[in-house]
């Protein structure tokens, strides 16, 4: 599925972008070669940086919540 329409970048390119040690929003464009244009998908993109860290920090994080 799309999720950035502008540069045509679909879930599972942003997901692989957004894992590992990617900090932020421009981190996950400059992974995938493009830059934010509308600025529409960010918070998505943003929210699956939040869960690639998420995964990466494992069920410690959630006991610490
Ligand atoms: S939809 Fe991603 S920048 Fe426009």
């Amino acid at each position: 599925m799309y999720i950035c329409i502008c540069n045509a970048l679909k879930d599972k390119d942003l997901v692989a972008a957004a894992s590992g040690d990617t900090r932020s929003v421009a981190d996950v464009f400059r992974r995938c070669g493009r830059r934010p244009q509308c600025g529409k998908c960010l918070p998505e993109v943003a929210e699956m940086i939040d869960s690639a860290r998420d995964l990466a920090n494992g069920p410690q994080t959630i006991a610490a919540e």
